[in-house]
């Protein structure tokens, strides 16, 4: 039996927005490195000594956007399917295994809550969920935060941590989620 199929379901595409709005603001900073890469920072988490053995590791970027920084990447070495809190912290010093880092980047003063809840710290992210072979990959756009100089919410400068266990998201200030297991300084690419 032959059958034919006569239907035309097809949907024009709006092709012409297919371009970007020219959101790129030159800041006149000529790249020496190769193309590319949008001006924004990095950040390559490194395990701190605080669980033995430790494999963790990553690689965050951060771009800015019109409204905030998208935060980008993987971290590695996890458990399969354990959650992990992850923040960005006030202090940039990964000393004495994470703790130098100090609390929560809060220049606004919040309360340690979920990530884009009303009046949380600038510095939560979505917690860290690996899949089963112990990676997390995110990709999140951060209002509260910046990568502006001389800004109060300038997250350059500053520390990203993944935590050992779970955010409660409740417990004050830091949502009771354990030993520092990665840092890194945020640095400009
Ligand atoms: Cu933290």
């Amino acid at each position: 039996m032959i059958q034919i199929t006569s239907r035309a379901a097809r949907i024009a595409a709006p092709a012409a927005l297919a371009l970007l709005l020219g959101a790129c603001a030159g800041s006149g900073t000529g790249m020496r490195m190769g193309a590319g890469s949008a001006p924004g920072a990095t950040a390559m988490l490194a395990p701190t000594a605080a669980i033995t053995p430790n494999p963790t590791t990553g690689m965050v970027t951060f771009t800015p956007m019109e409204h905030g920084v998208r935060v980008a990447g993987e971290v590695r070495g996890l458990v399969p399917g354990s959650e992990h809190g992850f923040h960005i912290h006030e202090k940039g010093d990964c000393g004495n295994n994470g703790e130098a880092a100090g609390g929560h980047f809060n220049p606004a003063g919040g309360v340690h809550g979920k990530y884009g809840a009303a009046g949380s710290h600038a510095g939560e992210l979505p917690s860290l969920v690996a899949d089963s072979s112990g990676v997390a990959r995110f990709r999140v756009d951060a209002h509260s935060i910046s990568l502006t100089d001389g800004a109060a919410n300038n997250v350059v400068g500053r520390a990203l941590v993944v935590h050992r266990d779970k955010d409660d998201f409740v417990s004050q200030p830091s949502g009771n989620s354990g030993p520092r297991i990665a840092c890194t300084v945020i640095a400009k690419s």
